[in-house]
């Protein structure tokens, strides 16, 4: 899925489409589709549709959002049956004048908490599982870092494109053997297990190797690539997957053997403070360097008051 759709932002929707929306309410344990006539405009999406209906038609329908950018990977959904962002999904790139009709539903593969919102706790207790963050043996520097790490332009660029991964859960939604069978690791954790594993300055890659050596991790992969297809952010979990899979059988044959990077010298003292020019310390009660060393109470009414 391309990351931006320059075409579709320019594309104008039909003016008025029927929105299908799948809904759940759990009290009632009642499940029901509901449908909403929305008026449209050029570049709207599909999240600001639904915000409309929210505010304008039914305040009851509940869904989840928050940076409206693409950033935050809290708006994924099945939409017109493939999993996507609802903000950065275009109406005009799921409706049409011969068919305005957009079908939203909750993310396959996950638990419904309520309408469109979907319970996050299994992915990110996988996601947790790989350990996606760098360790070093070196418990002493881990907790009070001294020095930096080398990163070369060519180590950076091996796992840049799996650092991009917003954790929307869309690869996970789509993912044929994740619908199958839940221990399966799934494709956002083991693209995350990867990404780690190949980083230069990371020393865990061998618990990770363990982690992921199983039918339940990189084994249980069935190559659908749909999670690649559906990916936002073109991050290409499948591919990870996949060169996760052919190390692991390098490491265990002997063939692979990780290149760690060392320390490049102590880390650079925090560069003094430059002076503020004189207007900007004429706020009453305000210290902008106890602001920065503690917790200040702002006395937000005097400022008010003027
Ligand atoms: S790999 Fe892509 S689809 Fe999967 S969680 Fe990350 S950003 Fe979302
Ligand atoms: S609202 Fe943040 S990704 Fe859509």
């Amino acid at each position: 899925m391309a990351i931006f759709d320059a075409r579709a932002a320019v594309m104008i929707p039909p003016r008025k489409v029927k929105f299908l929306i799948r809904r759940y309410n759990p009290e009632e344990g009642r499940s029901w589709w509901q449908e909403y006539e929305v008026e449209t405009y050029r570049g709207m999406t599909v999240l600001d549709a639904l915000l409309k209906i929210k505010e304008e038609i039914d305040h009851t329908l509940v869904l989840r959002y928050s940076c409206r950018m693409a950033v935050c990977g809290s708006c994924g959904m099945i939409i017109n049956g493939t999993p996507r962002l609802a903000c950065q999904t275009q109406v005009a790139e799921v409706a049409s004048e011969a068919r305005p009709v957009v079908k939203v539903e909750p993310m396959y593969n996950f638990k419904v908490i309520r309408d469109l919102v979907v319970d996050f706790t299994e992915f990110f207790e996988k996601h947790r599982r790989v350990k996606p963050y760098l360790i070093r043996r070196d418990v002493e520097e881990r907790e009070n870092p001294k020095y930096e790490y080398r990163l070369l332009p060519e180590e950076y660029e091996s796992f840049y494109q799996y650092s991009l991964c917003i954790a929307c859960g869309l690869c996970v939604s789509a993912c044929p053997v994740f619908a199958s069978d839940r221990r399966f690791l799934g494709p956002q954790a083991l693209a995350q297990a990867y990404r780690f594993i190949i980083d230069p300055r990371d020393e865990g890659w061998a618990e990770r190797l363990e982690i992921v050596d199983s039918e339940d991790g990189v084994f249980g992969c069935h190559l659908a690539a749909s999670c690649s297809a559906v990916c936002p952010k073109e991050v290409d979990p499948g591919a990870a997957i996949q060169r996760l899979r052919s190390l692991l059988l390098r490491y265990r044959l002997g063939l692979w053997k990780k290149k760690i990077s060392g320390p490049v010298g102590p880390l650079e003292k925090k560069a003094e403070r430059k002076p503020l020019p004189p207007e900007a310390e004429t706020l009453p009660g305000v210290s902008l360097e106890e602001l920065e060393e503690s917790e200040v109470e702002i006395p937000v009414d005097e400022l008010i008051a003027g």
